[in-house]
């Protein structure tokens, strides 16, 4: 153990720099990718996968046309060779070391022909010393092969051993290929409902050569392959709400290639991201672990000179640059590395409801919601999937797009869903920069997973890889074991096997709690963890048991409320009933698909195959009923293009336009609206739950962005284009709103203001009633109605009895606007503000309205660099701005209403390309929709 006080700042001046190992960036390298039987041999990339290099050396087609999803399988089911002769390297190291951040999956490695190891994990980083191997290889240029065997068919074989595991019937998730539960791949490369089943394989992330340079400092080189920053609050645990008093607490640790020795520190600066040091450290101490050659040093910092990081519109995302030096005595730097840091505290508190929260009318159970630095607030957000089925080719920039649409979108959380990859480095530091709190999850899902030894041991390297990898950044909220495995999984073992309930109970907590707790809890005390993406929460939480977490599982006391909430439902006709809808503490994930914009499907389809209907679309539709690709219990009635259909039908529109071209974009169009209406009906739901008994704070829906072009639950298409749903989840996520919430059982409409805001509000409603035609009805409505909302809270601002008030007139013919206008702050600022929003409430479909064409006209306003819309004739139900295929679009507004007579300036950024398509700019609406 060393010790040091501040002096590390002279020391460190002083200091004789050396520059570490060489290291030889194998991207640099020139790589060939080859398979022998069939004869194929090609430039390839590192990083990469295979169909990324066959795909540009032009021996395959683009994987994501038409239905190359499936003719492509042999690319899945072969094995694929990556090979480069590796240049500049010396022959005289000490020592050389391979390095891989990421191979996918299973792979041989050879070098200078000879065995260097297998690896069968694509979340693990991997370093093999090939010194030895290297100093007796004959001729120049060493060569390095990866081959890779084929996943799918590596899963088949590992089933099909004798002794294998097996679980109840549809314990498994089933898509394209099965038994992806024995492989540690990305879940979703075996096919998905959203997504294509490529099985990719490669070296998917960078990957080195080091070696010790020649001079004097041969034996004091070090590499650091991993960083952990930890950031707490002193005495803080994780999952308990620290004390905000305390001083922060700072905890570094490198794990390093090379030779570290006892009396070996660490060294820091803090600086801002101008370069201002902060002196904001106390004593800190290193020890060091030579068996796993760590390096760790603990700090403590003053917190009156660091500024909280907060998420998205809940205060500002001050980051500081931490430099941190592995020294040996005082003047020799082993290694230098810097990551960027922030100062905050989130928790996720599932603890029990407090006398103080049963006063307020909170149901008694648990809490279940996310406090950041020791604040409840509201979650807006929605669910992430991998962007691409090929991650080498999605990059810092398209992340940086996407986050910005979430950003636009009002949201500040996203759920990165459990079974695609680890989020690379570049997407914690844009959500670090924007405020995007990143719940993380492990790669488990939808199924139960193998708990022998060497599976165990393989997840074990890869968490604790991975936890220490992502842990400074502030933008990581949480860790979940897996994607709805307590709600769905071990409730299919309950229903279908409830004798061997008791085994697979106790497997599910052997991975889950046992193997990924403590490498969770051993490398972080900022973050919280809980097994489950969706669950009841832990039962009794004690650190003082080597496993501080029991979880409750269905051990519930009636009229109690416990954890957060997943819900689908596809039977559309009750798509508007509030009363099907959970009520719990959060919901994490809910949904409805819908098609993607003729202009997405036009990027993938022959022009013979755009209709609704065609075959291609529906094979690239993977929502199959429940069963997988079961044709025995086939039933149309719940196949997913089924489902679209009706829900359009019952709700929307069916269009019936003698252009087909129109009338299948019509369809897309109409899919797209009734998903909206949907989601924006439930997210109205669950906001207004922050100020009923279950005391909701959060909604998440699924899915944010598409991985392909396909029928699917996002609300942002492939290429970056919204679809309806990701501007009604903007406007649903506005700070104020207001809301319908009908019964029609007893032909009553309450009318709710709902505020996330962390102060009172106040302010007005209005309400008046039209026909379609945009004429006021003569119906007595409120005059204007003072309202009052607290701090993340809901107010009824009226009921409005149908059965008295309507009577002369159609249900049909009558649709009502409310409005709200309150005054209040944005957390953490004390500016107050005026926040409006409205909303439209009609009875009994928009499929059976009396619509009249509204008279719409949109024009282009050079000089503002904005359009205006405007609805002459009647009112425009979801007014829809189009634009032509190539650029991406985000209008301040869209998929609105307008009264008749409003004129709308509808301002828009352009995410990708010119400004060439403003002449092509078309406006419709609902009326559109229905004509010949
Ligand atoms: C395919 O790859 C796997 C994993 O690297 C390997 O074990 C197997 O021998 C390979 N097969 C062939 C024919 O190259
Ligand atoms: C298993 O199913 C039974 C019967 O539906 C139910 O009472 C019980 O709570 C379930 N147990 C779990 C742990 O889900
Ligand atoms: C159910 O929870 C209660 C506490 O609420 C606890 O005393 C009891 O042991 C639990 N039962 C089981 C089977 O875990
Ligand atoms: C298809 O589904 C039926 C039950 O609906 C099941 O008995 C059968 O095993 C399934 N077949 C396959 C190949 O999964
Ligand atoms: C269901 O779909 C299949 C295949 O598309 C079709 O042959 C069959 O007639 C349909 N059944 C019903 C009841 O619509
Ligand atoms: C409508 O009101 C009835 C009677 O209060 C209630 O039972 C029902 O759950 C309500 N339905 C909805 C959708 O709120």
């Amino acid at each position: 153990m060393g010790f040091f006080g501040n002096i590390w700042n002279t020391a460190v001046l002083g200091a004789v720099a050396v520059e570490g190992l060489k290291v030889f960036n194998l991207s640099e390298s020139s790589w060939t990718l080859s398979n022998q039987q069939r004869n194929i041999s090609v430039p390839a990339k590192l990083p990469s996968v295979a169909h990324l290099d066959l795909f540009a050396a032009g021996v395959i087609p683009d994987p994501y046309l038409g239905l190359n999803d499936f003719d492509l399988r042999w690319v899945a089911e072969s094995n694929w060779t990556y090979a480069s002769n590796i240049k500049g390297l010396s022959r005289d190291a000490n020592s050389t070391w391979l390095l891989f951040n990421g191979l996918d999956t299973y792979t041989s490695i050879t070098f200078c022909g000879e065995h260097v190891a297998a690896t069968n994990n694509q979340f693990r980083q991997y370093w093999f010393n090939v010194g030895t191997i290297l100093k007796d290889c004959k001729g120049n240029d060493p060569l390095l092969r990866i081959n890779f065997g084929s996943a799918a068919l590596i899963a088949a074989e590992i089933a099909n051993q004798p002794g294998q595991e097996t679980w109840p019937w549809r314990v498994e998730g089933l898509f394209e290929y099965i038994h992806r539960q024995f492989v540690r791949k990305e879940q979703s490369d075996f096919g998905w409902d959203w997504g294509p089943a490529f099985v990719p394989a490669g070296p998917w992330q960078p990957a080195y050569i080091l070696q010790n340079s020649s001079d004097i400092y041969t034996n004091n080189n070090t590499y650091v392959r991993n960083t952990l920053v930890d950031i707490y609050r002193e005495g803080q645990l994780p999952l308990i709400p620290p004390d905000q008093t305390k001083p922060w607490i700072m905890n570094i640790s490198l794990d390093v290639i090379g030779s570290l020795q006892q009396g070996d520190t660490i060294a820091y600066t803090l600086t801002d991201l101008n370069g201002k040091w902060i002196q904001a450290g106390n004593a800190y101490y290193t020890t060091i672990n030579l068996d796993t050659n760590t390096i760790t040093a603990r700090v403590s910092i003053n917190p009156n000179y660091v500024d909280l990081w907060w998420p998205n519109g809940l205060g500002s995302q001050p980051l500081y640059n931490l430099r941190i030096t592995i020294m040996r005595g005082y003047r020799m730097t082993l290694a230098t590395i810097v990551k960027r840091v922030g100062f905050r505290t989130i928790v996720l508190n599932m603890e029990p409801i407090r006398q103080d929260q049963l006063d307020k009318g909170v149901a008694p159970g648990n809490n279940w919601h996310f406090e950041v630095n020791g604040q409840e607030f509201y979650a807006k957000g929605s669910n992430f999937i991998p962007p691409d089925a090929f991650w080498p080719r999605v990059t810092e920039g398209r992340i940086r797009s996407l986050f910005g649409a979430v950003i636009k979108g009002n949201q500040n959380m996203l759920r990165v869903w459990a079974s695609g990859a680890y989020s690379p480095d570049f997407m914690y530091d844009v959500a670090d920069e924007m405020g995007i709190l990143l719940w993380s999850e492990f790669e488990f899902g939808d199924a139960l997973y193998p708990v022998d030894k060497e599976f165990l041991d393989n997840v074990r390297e890869e968490a604790h890889y991975q936890v220490r990898r992502v842990n400074h950044h502030p933008s990581l909220a949480l860790w979940a074991g897996g994607n709805e495995l307590e709600n769905l999984e071990l409730g299919i073992v309950n229903r279908t096997a409830p004798q061997q309930y008791d085994r697979y109970l106790a497997e599910y907590e052997k991975l889950f709690l046992d193997t990924l707790v403590p490498s969770v809890f051993e490398n972080s005390r900022s973050i919280s963890y809980t097994p489950s993406s969706t669950s009841n929460g832990w039962l009794s939480l004690d650190f003082s048991r080597p496993q501080p977490i029991t979880q409750r599982y269905n051990n519930k006391t009636a009229g109690s409320l416990y954890g957060n909430t997943d819900y689908y439902n596809y039977n559309s006709y009750a798509a508007f009933e509030d009363d099907n809808y959970p009520v719990g503490r959060f919901s994490n994930e809910f949904g409805y698909h819908s098609m993607p914009s003729l202009q997405s499907w036009q990027q993938v389809l022959e022009p013979s195959d755009l209709h609704f209907n065609s075959s291609v679309i529906q094979l690239r539709n993977h929502h199959y009923p429940s069963g997988g690709l079961n044709t025995t219990n086939y039933d149309n009635s719940t196949k997913g293009m089924g489902e679209m259909t009706l829900a359009a039908e019952r709700w929307i529109a069916t269009p019936n336009k003698k252009d087909p071209v129109a009338n299948f974009s019509s369809w897309c169009h109409a899919t797209q609206l009734f998903q909206a209406d949907y989601y924006k009906n439930q997210i109205m739901f669950y906001r207004r739950g922050s100020g009923m008994r279950e005391r909701q704070l959060g909604s998440l829906y699924w899915q944010l962005e598409d991985i392909w072009q396909a029928p699917t639950w996002a609300g942002i298409e492939y290429d970056g284009r919204w679809k309806v749903l990701h501007y009604t989840a903007k406007d649903a996520y506005k700070n104020v709103v207001i809301a319908p919430f009908y019964n029609g059982t007893l032909n009553k409409l309450d009318v709710y203001v709902t505020s996330d805001l962390w102060s009172e509000a106040t302010g007005t409603v209005n309400f008046t009633f039209y026909d379609w035609s945009g004429n006021p009805l003569d119906i007595t409505t409120p005059p204007t109605i003072p309202i009052t909302i607290g701090a993340i809270n809901t107010t009824i601002a009226y009921s409005f009895d149908f059965n008295a008030i309507l009577k002369k007139y159609t249900t049909n013919d009558a649709v009502l606007h409310m409005s709200t206008t309150v005054q209040g702050t944005l957390p953490n600022s004390n500016i107050t503000k005026t926040f409006t929003h409205e909303n439209w409430f009609y009875t009994p479909s928009m499929a059976e309205a009396k619509l009249v064409d509204p008279g719409l006209s949109i024009t282009y306003d050079e000089k503002e660099k904005c359009f205006w819309v405007e609805a002459k004739k009647g009112i425009a139900a979801w007014v829809w701005i189009d634009y032509p295929a190539g650029p991406v679009v985000w209008f301040e507004d869209n998929g609105f209403w307008l009264k008749k007579g409003e004129k709308r300036r509808v301002g828009f950024e352009v995410a990708k390309g010119d400004l060439g398509w403003v002449d092509e700019v078309t406006v419709g609406s609902l009326w559109d929709l229905s004509q010949p």
